[in-house]
């Protein structure tokens, strides 16, 4: 299947310099989200996942398929004042801007064998700062999945030590 067809390139987008590669077109077709979704899920099981984790917001639309699927949880890292309990939180760089992520301290059990997964991988900030929170929680990162890398910005580069499998390059 012809993934690139579904996503939509939106140039200077949030800011000038920016080419926003959107996903919607991907997941407005039942086809091609459950095609999509396979593909991370074969990943998954290939390495022994048994928690997903995902960033705010895309990571969601991405991760909770994939869990349900293979039926396995599924614990989000969130952005600022939506978590009720005692978190752990990262503050980190993006391609545009700041952020800060958190998760509940409950959310992934020691040894637990985690894969980390986004809709799109840009500079890699909010990835290695997903993992650090897994990390922290002591779960154990098997892997890292993604529909869209960025290849430009090296994401790769900073997080060598992870496995990692994109659907598609730009
Ligand atoms: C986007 C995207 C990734 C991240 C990638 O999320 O969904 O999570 O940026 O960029 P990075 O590799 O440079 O960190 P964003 O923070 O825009 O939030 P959203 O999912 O709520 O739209
Ligand atoms: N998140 C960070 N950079 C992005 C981009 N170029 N397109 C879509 N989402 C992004």
């Amino acid at each position: 299947m012809d993934f690139k067809k579904y996503v939509a390139s939106v140039k200077d987008f949030p800011e000038p310099g920016i080419i926003f590669r959107d996903i919607s077109p991907l997941m407005y077709n039942g086809e091609v989200y459950s095609a999509a979704t396979d593909k991370i899920v074969d990943y998954a099981r290939e390495r022994g996942t048994e928690m997903i984790v995902g960033p705010e917001a895309r990571g969601f639309i991405v991760g909770c398929p994939v869990a349900y699927k293979l039926g396995v949880g599924f614990a989000p890292a969130r952005k600022k004042g939506k978590l009720p309990r005692e978190t752990v939180s990262v503050t980190y760089d993006l391609e545009y801007g700041q952020a800060s992520l958190y998760m509940q301290t409950d959310a992934v059990k020691p040894g637990q064998k985690v894969l980390v997964v986004d809709d799109l991988m840009a500079t890699g900030g909010t990835l290695a700062a997903t993992i650090k929170l897994v990390e922290e929680l002591g779960g154990i990162v098997v892997g890292t999945a993604f529909l869209i890398e960025l290849t430009d910005l090296h994401g790769r580069d900073k997080i060598k030590n992870y496995d990692m499998f994109t659907l598609m390059q730009y």
